[in-house]
């Protein structure tokens, strides 16, 4: 696979991605998560973002590693049409390979002309390296009018939390404050919310550009 142009600030992150799936594997180790759970709790925050009852819809996995999220999605019961980006080509390689049949869903690079129902993004903002914060910063603003622009019906992403003790923050992460976060958001909808409330020191963004509600011919609101 060769490989695709990308902002400075990513290189870094992509070589380390690359080394650590050749080190270790498909695994939550491989794309940098401390176990399973922390990473199926990050999965489950996001998919609150989808409609609950049997409607089909689709969605595109920004920074998806090794797809993890689409057997979790399988497993769920989410009737979707999965596909998945990723910077890194290893991680595009080995998403191909650990998913026989689905391996045209995974890419390296972005049709700028495609739409989806929903992008979701899952630990792909936070490993800074040694970027400038605020240069890091640009960047995630402008992943975030991507994820707006590819999407029609809402979007999510997670961040780790400015509201972490100090004494815990390290300087190769970037933390996002939430309150700033949800106050930058109503640009892209008023429909927002950001969940802080899962003990990870990390925040879910949901951004809705449908309405969460709909009233039946009855008079009845009903959640989607
Ligand atoms: C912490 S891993 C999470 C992978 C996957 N979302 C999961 O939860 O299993 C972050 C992933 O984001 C990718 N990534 C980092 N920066 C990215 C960018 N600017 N665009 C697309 N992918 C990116 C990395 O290559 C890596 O695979």
């Amino acid at each position: 696979m060769t490989t695709t142009a990308i902002p400075a600030v990513f290189a870094p992150v992509r070589t380390f991605f690359s080394r650590l799936i050749a080190s270790e594997g498909p695994t939550p180790a491989g794309v940098d998560w401390p176990d399973t759970a922390r990473q199926t709790i990050r999965f489950r925050e996001l998919c609150r973002l989808f409609p609950l009852g049997k409607e089909e819809f689709s969605v595109l996995d920004y920074g998806c590693g090794y797809g993890a999220l689409l057997p979790y999605l399988q497993a769920n019961g989410f009737s979707c049409n999965y596909f998945g980006f990723d910077i890194c080509e290893d991680m595009i390689l080995s998403a191909r390979r650990l998913h026989p049949g689905s391996e045209k869903r995974f890419q390296a690079a972005l049709d700028p002309t495609q739409q989806f129902d929903f992008v979701v993004l899952s630990g792909a903002l936070s490993l800074k390296l040694a970027a400038d914060p605020r240069a890091w910063e640009e960047e995630i603003w402008r992943i975030i009018d991507t994820m707006d622009r590819l999407s029609t019906k809402g979007f999510g992403f997670n961040l780790l939390s400015a509201w972490r003790e100090p004494d815990r923050k390290k300087d190769f992460l970037y933390y996002g404050d939430p309150a700033e976060f949800l106050r930058k958001m109503w640009r892209y909808s008023p429909n927002v919310a950001v969940l802080h409330d899962y003990d990870l020191w990390d925040f879910t963004v949901l951004v809705r550009k449908e309405p969460l509600y709909i009233k039946t011919p009855e008079g009845h609101w009903l959640r989607k």
